[in-house]
């Protein structure tokens, strides 16, 4: 990693991420927690049996949005997160257990500590969007 780079600069946090090949191993994993924790299960029933799509479309948008290079748009397009959940009934709940299941993939990583830590502060912003979003539109 950089000297003093912060996470948040540049691609610190991608490469802090392991690199397109740590981004996915994450969230291969944070899908099996998904899969298999009861917690999940109402969020787990929101998308499709089979995973394989949504492992790879979270795991090139979190490549862009974590300073590295922006896969998910040369791929899929642009992407506006609160507005492509707005079909599905997220409450509060739904978004403690997303994120729950992130908290567990990225401990089970070979991350630095304070970069978990970093990430998961991280990943609740757009989580708050999505909840405000609804809130706002319902
Ligand atoms: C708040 C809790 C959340 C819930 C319950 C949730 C649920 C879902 C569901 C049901 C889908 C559609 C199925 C799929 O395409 O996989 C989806 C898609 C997606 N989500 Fe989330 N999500 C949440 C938070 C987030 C956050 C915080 C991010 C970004 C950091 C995110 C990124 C994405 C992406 C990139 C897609 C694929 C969109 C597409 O191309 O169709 N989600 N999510």
């Amino acid at each position: 990693m950089k000297l003093n780079a912060q996470y948040g600069d540049g691609d610190t946090s991608f490469l802090a991420a392991g690199g397109i090949d740590g981004i996915h191993k994450l969230v291969e994993n944070f899908y099996h927690k998904m899969d298999t924790l009861e917690f999940a299960q109402t969020i787990r029933e929101m998308h499709p049996a089979d995973l394989t799509l949504s492992i790879d479309k979270l795991a090139l948008f979190l490549c862009g949005w974590l300073g590295g290079p922006r896969l998910y748009k040369e791929k899929y397009g642009t992407i506006n997160i609160p507005k492509i959940h707005a079909p599905f009934s997220i409450d509060d709940p739904d978004a403690n257990a997303w994120l729950e299941c992130m908290r567990r993939a990225i401990s089970e990583q070979n991350y630095a500590d304070d970069f978990c830590d970093y990430l998961i502060v991280q990943l609740r912003i757009p989580a708050s969007r999505i909840l405000a979003y609804k809130n706002k539109s319902a």
